[in-house]
């Protein structure tokens, strides 16, 4: 049966950025547009190369047709496409449908993981970047512009520096003494290379910038940043050595968790660290805030080097965050380390004396990782078993039988249509008591990542009764389910030969 891969499926985003909302999303006025020209040039994987190698600027949204944060965008993006079309030299927006099976390709080679997912081409398509800019009309248009311009602006003057230096952004300055010279080439290379990152500029003279010294002895870094100290030098021309050195300091020690659309940046950055993730959430308004708050900065500070970023959220601007990791507000203040391998550790009702002690056993390895579940449920006789993280142990590796078990999402489509065949299925299998099929809510659980690979939904999995785990990527009809399960479960009790269960399944037919 190698039908891999031809059923469809819902994506997941696995990141918690999910419950980032992003401003400046206009309502999408669905239907009832007219058949005017789109400016918006729509590629697949037949056009693509060729489109692409003929401009040396071009941006690409990866979508979905079902995606609900794409249905919001299209307006806004086809909006910038007009404006863009007339500028000179013209700027092309371009889509791709990544969730068509004939783009797979693409949206393999450009790592898309969620929708919409927009990169921004140069060169013919060598060098790609992801756009980090804002999702609105005329907030798109002005991010374009700047990016289609040169890469660092010359800063001439203290005008020149208050109309280039936005104080809520990181901004990159280099000091040099001429234009010219190995460490303004590598300056230059590394501005070209993050400028969807950051901004950059260069002067001849510090004493046009707002913040540090004056007078610097040969070229420097200057960083300039809204939070900690504001503004660090550095002196290091090395490529490599500089791009570190913007990477760490534009992560704030501590992020602020809060809904301030100039502070975006910072949660997504936060997010996409490599670091392992502390979060504490509290109250904000509670007497001992800012005693938390500077406890919490000694510590940050302590482990900002050692792997570990840092965030701090108020429970009013982090429902969010709490429903997605199945926690109670009434267990502030509290403390989340999340890991990369996808392991969490829980502290909650945290004491203000206890949140050195608790890292340092989190450094040690000595904690136990929580796992979000739904209560077992207490009765559990329709024909499809309920799993939950609890009682998944019990139910597909300690129960000796064999088990379907459907990973799915509350919101998503195919596993609705999926839900009453796995019913029909149950129902027909229910005489046979080596049999279960059971499902699980794998958004309102945490699967244990190192058993089951569920990059979609629904993921079916099947388990024999002694224990050989698959995954189904069958059709997904009653009929290749039943057939499936038939031929793959152990016959505990029979005898019957290969041939005599196939005779069965076509008698049933
Ligand atoms: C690419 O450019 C060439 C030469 O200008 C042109 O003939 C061709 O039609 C272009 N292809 C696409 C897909 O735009
Ligand atoms: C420029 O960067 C390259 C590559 O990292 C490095 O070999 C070179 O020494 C750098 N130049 C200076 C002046 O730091
Ligand atoms: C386990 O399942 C796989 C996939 O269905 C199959 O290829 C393999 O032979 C099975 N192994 C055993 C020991 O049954």
């Amino acid at each position: 049966m190698a039908m891999a891969s031809r059923v469809p499926i819902c994506f997941c985003i696995f990141v918690f950025c999910l419950f980032i909302s992003f401003h400046g999303l206009v309502s999408a006025s669905e239907g009832g547009e007219g058949k005017a020209k789109e400016f918006v040039v729509t590629l697949d994987s037949s056009n693509f190369y060729d489109t692409v190698n003929n401009h040396s600027f071009i941006v690409v949204e990866f979508y979905a047709p079902w995606c609900g944060h794409c249905k919001h965008l299209a307006p806004e993006y086809e909006k910038a496409a007009s404006v863009l079309s007339s500028h000179d030299p013209p700027v092309v927006l371009a889509k791709v449908d990544a969730s068509d099976e004939a783009n797979k390709g693409l949206a393999t080679e450009f790592e898309i993981r969620g929708f919409p997912t927009i990169k921004i081409l140069r060169n013919g398509g060598k060098i790609v970047q992801d756009y980090k800019g804002p999702r609105d009309a005329d907030g798109i248009v002005t991010f374009l512009k700047k990016q289609v311009g040169p890469a660092s602006a010359e800063i001439k003057s203290v005008e020149d520096a208050g109309n280039l230096i936005d104080e809520k952004k990181i901004f990159i300055v280099g000091v040099f003494s001429e234009f010219s010279g190995e460490e303004f080439e590598n300056f230059t290379q590394l501005a070209d290379k993050l400028r969807s990152d950051y901004d950059f500029g260069h002067t001849l003279d510090a004493k046009h910038l707002p913040r540090g010294e004056s007078t610097v002895r040969g070229p420097t870094v200057r960083l300039l940043k809204p939070f900690d100290e504001l503004v660090v030098d550095f002196q290091n021309f090395h490529v490599d050595a500089l791009e570190n050195f913007i990477e760490e300091a534009s992560l704030p020690t501590i992020t602020l968790f809060n809904k301030d659309p100039s502070n975006q940046p910072f949660i997504e950055k936060f997010f996409n660290s490599p670091n392992a993730k502390a979060m504490l959430f509290m109250n904000f308004g509670s007497e001992l805030a800012d005693t938390f708050k500077s406890k919490y900065h000694d510590v940050a500070v302590q482990y900002k080097k050692k792997g570990v970023g840092f965030l701090l959220g108020d429970v009013e601007t982090s429902q969010g965050a709490f429903q997605y990791f199945g926690l109670q507000e009434n267990q502030v203040p509290l403390l989340i380390i999340q890991t990369n391998d996808g392991k969490k550790y829980l502290k909650p009702n945290l004491d203000l004396d206890h949140i050195a002690p608790w890292l340092k056993e989190y450094m040690d390895g000595s904690l136990k990782p929580y796992v979000k579940s739904e209560p077992i449920p207490e009765v559990n006789n329709e024909p499809v078993k309920v799993v939950v993280a609890d009682n998944l142990q019990d139910v597909v590796f300690n129960s000796g039988k064999n088990v379907l078990l459907e990973f799915y999402a509350p919101w998503c489509g195919h596993c609705k249509k999926l839900a009453p065949i796995l019913d029909e299925i149950a129902v027909s299998l229910q005489s046979d008591a080596d049999v279960i099929i059971a499902k699980i809510d794998a958004t309102a659980n945490d699967i244990p990542t190192d058993t089951f690979n569920v990059r979609g939904y629904p993921t079916l999995y099947f388990k024999t009764a002694s224990g050989n785990l698959s995954q189904y990527d069958g059709d997904r009809t009653k009929e290749a389910i039943i057939d499936f399960i038939r031929k793959s479960r152990d016959k505990t009790g029979h005898q019957d030969s290969v041939k005599d269960e196939q005779d069965s399944v076509k008698d049933e037919l």
